[in-house]
């Protein structure tokens, strides 16, 4: 009876873990492929942990007081089993991340180039672009399409393909906003892309994610996703001023 209480606090504790771990909804397109990958992933890897370690309790447990061990014999079957599941299972890890990383939000050169610019804006439809200057230490994103400019405070609508053309001034940063799904290293003298498409209003962090100095630490901002209507505003604001 104690071990079956024991047990099942043990049960409800894990199912208590878990809820804690599946995300709420996603920030952003991003953020969405990469939480279902990892719900994905967990499914297959919970059952086989599970499949694993009870395993081997039984098996320390059924084997504990043998005198008289015998050895090992071949179970050519069995191998053929165990090696043939092993596949299926990294083939489905291997396709599924694959699917993934090819996403065009998070590797945005798997997008098809025509090599003619115009049909290249065509595809990229109403992409609002933001110029991500990184420098020893700090921020500065440029909207070219309002010549605005601001420090560590990145503001981008909701429900929008955003496009970050980005290079360094001095060393390696790296443009990190988790929330969103965002991570991509800044080079100088070499511009690098990330995209996005946020669909929650809110205010995140971004941090620099590539050690570049004594003010690494401090290199960090605010990303603030705004409705369409206030996001108009803003610039609207941000070019009067
Ligand atoms: Cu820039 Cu670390």
């Amino acid at each position: 009876m104690q071990i079956n209480r024991r047990f099942l606090s043990l049960c409800l504790a894990v199912v208590g873990l878990l809820s804690l771990a599946t995300p709420v909804v996603a920030q952003s397109v991003n953020r969405a492929a990469i939480d279902e990958l990892n719900t994905q992933l967990l499914y297959v890897a919970l059952p086989l942990t599970l499949f694993v370690e009870l395993t081997l309790v039984y098996a320390i447990y059924r084997f504990r007081n043998n005198d008289d061990p015998s050895p090992t014999v071949d179970d050519p079957g069995l191998e053929i089993t165990w090696t043939a599941a092993t596949a299926v299972i990294l083939v489905f890890v291997g396709v599924s991340g694959f699917f993934v990383m090819t996403n065009p939000y998070l590797t945005p050169t798997a997008m098809a180039d025509t090599g003619d610019p115009a049909a290249n804006a065509a595809t990229a439809g109403d992409e609002l672009i933001v110029e991500v200057d990184a420098y020893q230490w700090g921020w500065s994103f440029h909207y070219p399409d309002a010549n605005v400019t601001t420090r560590d405070r990145l503001v981008i609508p909701a429900d929008r393909d955003v496009r970050f053309v980005m290079s360094s001034r001095d060393v390696i940063h790296s443009l990190y906003v988790p929330d969103l799904g965002i991570k991509q290293d800044v080079f100088p003298g070499t511009e690098t892309v990330a995209r996005t498409h946020a669909t929650e209003t809110g205010e995140y962090r971004l941090y620099c994610t590539e050690l570049c100095g004594d003010g690494h630490a401090r290199m960090h901002g605010a990303v603030v996703v705004l409705n369409e209507t206030a996001y108009g505003d803003w610039q609207d604001r941000r070019s009067a001023a």
